[in-house]
């Protein structure tokens, strides 16, 4: 397994990818580069595509969701897929932003995005990024834009004025959680100041996709550097160790697919997330460009594995008790493998039995979580994939702490090791039923 120096290598590049991915927006183009760099092709949804043997591509939706595959032969078995998701909770602006308060101020008009932790978004330095979409000669055009400053802050109440806030306290979001950004000559300078980190005329804005974002980076902490925190964790985490492992692949018999989704943290259903058709018609064009018939997508379907990789629960030091009582997953102890008797987790006996294969031929641990039986956790983006395009898939993650704060935390070694799962996984395993058997190669 990696040394020291490894461990300390890959969590210094994972934590450059968050702080370089603000938005899902931003992720994608992080990973547009990653992939560019190794000479990924890409391709757009609104054109033929003509794919060769042995060769990689990559192809995005909105944005925010991206794919891309290796192409090991003509005949390939099957399709090796790992997906996470490149969303994170958010506080997003709205539009008509500006809110001047009795002339001395002005703060910004936000909604949440996603099932986020509200009080770690207040004290703290906050920027601004997304997108803008201008007007151009022939129609509109996106930009990428991150303000890249500390601009923004939500105060919180101070104890004099609600003594009690320390026996829990209720956010309205329309009220606690907006952001000051300015005096009171600061109106007008908000859309002024998105323009000017755009590069664009700010009259030319025709609309935005804007998101609050901490401004606190990354670090390694702990005695021995045993933990990482960072903003975004869930789910960049697993996206970084999946595209890591994807570019270190060498697939022989199946498609490698690396899928990145939008929107897991509202429920999945847009056009570019896990309930949309974007895995299902990529994996489909990738058959009928290779010249393969119906019944030869549908017998590659069944010889598929599909890993959906979204962070998981650590036992947390300070309340043990809210773990399941037998499965106490820990950080820097290997990836979770999660299960559900109700199935909001897809992993079953096959799809447990054949992850753990993965991992045993890695050479990296593995555990297992389950929700206490008088909890409900959460859900992901497996489940609702497989309504799309059922494959054989299994739920995992990497144990982090504070799922879903602006400012997350998890074990300096996991990613490592999720990275070498990724790329057995995509190098080398076919699966798939045969003389009533499920089976699992390793080439
Ligand atoms: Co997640």
């Amino acid at each position: 397994m990696e040394n020291k120096r490894a461990f300390e290598e890959i969590n210094q590049e994972l934590l450059d990818f968050l702080d370089h991915s603000p938005t899902s927006f931003h992720a994608v183009a992080n990973m547009r580069e990653m992939l560019e760099k190794a000479d990924y092709q890409r391709l757009q949804e609104g054109a033929a595509w003509k794919l060769q043997e042995g060769a990689g591509y990559y192809v995005t939706r909105n944005d925010s969701s991206l794919i891309a595959f290796r192409i090991p032969r003509r005949d390939f078995a099957g399709f090796q897929i790992m997906a996470s998701h490149s969303d994170s909770p958010a506080l997003k602006i709205k539009a008509n932003a500006e809110i001047q308060v009795e002339k001395h101020y002005v703060k910004l008009n936000v909604e949440k995005y996603g099932g986020m932790l509200c009080a770690p978004w207040l004290d703290r330095p906050l920027s601004v990024a997304g997108r803008v979409v201008v007007r151009t000669k022939k129609g509109v055009a996106t930009r990428l834009v991150n303000v890249d400053r500390d601009l923004l802050i939500i105060p919180n109440l101070a104890i004099h004025m609600n003594r009690r806030v320390n026996e829990g306290y209720e956010f309205n979001a329309q009220k606690d959680l907006l952001p000051l950004f300015g005096g009171g000559e600061s109106k007008e300078g908000f859309l002024k100041l998105i323009g000017e980190a755009a590069g664009v005329e700010t009259g030319d804005i025709l609309d935005t996709d804007l998101f609050l974002y901490n401004r606190m980076k990354g670090t390694v902490l702990g005695m021995n550097g045993e933990f990482i925190a960072a903003p975004r964790l869930d789910d960049l985490q697993c996206v970084f160790a999946s595209l890591k492992g994807f570019l270190a692949a060498k697939p022989k018999d199946s498609v490698a697919v690396h899928c990145v989704l939008d929107n897991e943290e509202v429920g999945s259903g847009t056009k570019q997330g896990a309930d949309s058709t974007f895995l299902r018609d990529v994996l489909r064009r990738i058959n009928t460009a290779m010249g393969r018939n119906e019944e030869e997508y549908l017998m590659a379907l069944a010889s598929s594995f599909m890993v959906s990789a979204d962070n998981a629960h650590s036992i947390h030091p300070n309340q043990p008790d809210k773990g399941d009582p037998t499965n106490r997953p820990f950080m820097n102890e290997g990836i979770v493998i999660k299960y559900s008797a109700n199935q909001k987790y897809t992993t079953d006996a096959i799809s447990g039995a054949v992850f753990k294969s993965v991992c045993e031929e890695a050479g990296v641990p593995y555990q297992v979580f389950f929700n206490r039986s008088d909890m409900l956790g959460g859900s992901t983006l497996g489940n609702i994939s497989n309504s799309q395009v059922a494959l054989n898939t299994v739920d995992i993650g990497l144990p982090q702490l504070a799922m879903h704060s602006c400012y997350e935390t998890a074990g300096s070694r996991d990613t490592a090791y999720l990275i070498r799962a990724a790329q057995t996984l995509y190098s080398a395993a076919v699966c798939g039923s045969g003389d009533g058997e499920y089976r699992v190669i390793f080439s």
